[in-house]
């Protein structure tokens, strides 16, 4: 078994939607490994919020809209400035919509793809080739069991998270070769502010929290020897759909 730690100590992340949720637990989990990262959310303020406690000279905020292509080219290159490469990418920024096929609106299908698909592709594209010229690196995609089955109320959230699925897996066979771990995580519910306002599907005591699925990540990520976990279904214990 391979301690996380001797894997990630002295690497360089960049982790989008590092403000909240899933995001903010797996960038904690990379730094107390003795990783530094770049923490990407669209509010400065809420990515110095997040950090606040972790050790300073770890982390370095890059605020960043993940729907906008030159702005995220622009962060990678700062990432790469700042932290002198970067080694991993865990793509976390996301939103979620809950509707009927025929209540969900043009905007809200606009949101969802440009942040889940484009927001995925964006960082990506613009992160692959230092690690491809390094040959070594990790893309974490973080889908859903939303990507893994269909559910009444998720045609719009759903499809996103296929396609950031498809894009995962694809990437996988493309890059694998050549040093670069691609994991696709089918994330369950999880207790976050992603809910807000909506019903969840189990009481919160039942859900996943943000750190059980980072923990499970950095699992993931730094599996011993030439293995690569492309597909990662995380689900509560006590059960949900399926
Ligand atoms: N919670 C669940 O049940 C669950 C289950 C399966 C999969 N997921 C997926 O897990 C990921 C994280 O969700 P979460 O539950 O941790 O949600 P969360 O707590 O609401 O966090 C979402 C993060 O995404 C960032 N974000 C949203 N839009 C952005 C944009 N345009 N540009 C940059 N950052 C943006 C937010 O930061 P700012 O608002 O500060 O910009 C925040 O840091 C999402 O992809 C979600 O689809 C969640």
């Amino acid at each position: 078994m391979t301690d996380a730690a001797s894997v990630l100590a002295g690497k360089t992340a960049v982790v989008t939607g590092a403000s909240s949720g899933i995001g903010k637990a797996v960038a904690e989990r990379l730094i107390a490994a003795g990783a530094r990262a770049a923490l990407v959310g669209r509010s400065e303020e809420r990515l110095r919020e997040a950090a606040s406690g972790w050790p300073s000279g770890a982390w370095i905020p890059l605020p960043c809209d993940v729907r906008d292509a030159e702005a995220a080219r622009a962060m990678a290159a700062a990432a790469e400035r700042e932290l002198g490469r970067v080694d991993i990418l865990v793509n976390s920024a996301g939103v979620f919509k809950a509707a009927p096929l025929t209540e969900l609106g043009d905007e809200a299908w606009r949101e969802l793809w440009e942040t889940n698909v484009n927001g995925t592709l964006f960082p990506t594209r613009a992160l692959l080739p230092g690690m491809l010229e390094r040959g070594e690196g990790w893309i974490v995609v973080v889908s859903s069991v939303a990507a893994h089955r269909g559910y009444a109320g998720m045609t719009g959230y759903g499809a996103t998270k296929h396609a950031v699925t498809g894009f995962a897996r694809a990437l996988s066979t493309e890059v694998r070769r050549q040093g670069v771990r691609v994991v696709n995580a089918f994330v369950g519910p999880v207790d976050t502010p992603i809910w807000a306002g909506m019903a969840t599907p189990l009481p919160p005591e039942e859900m996943l929290t943000a750190d059980e699925v980072a923990d499970a990540i950095i699992g993931a990520m730094t599996v011993s020897g030439k293995q690569v976990i492309e597909d990662l279904l995380l689900l509560p214990q006590g059960g949900l759909y399926f």
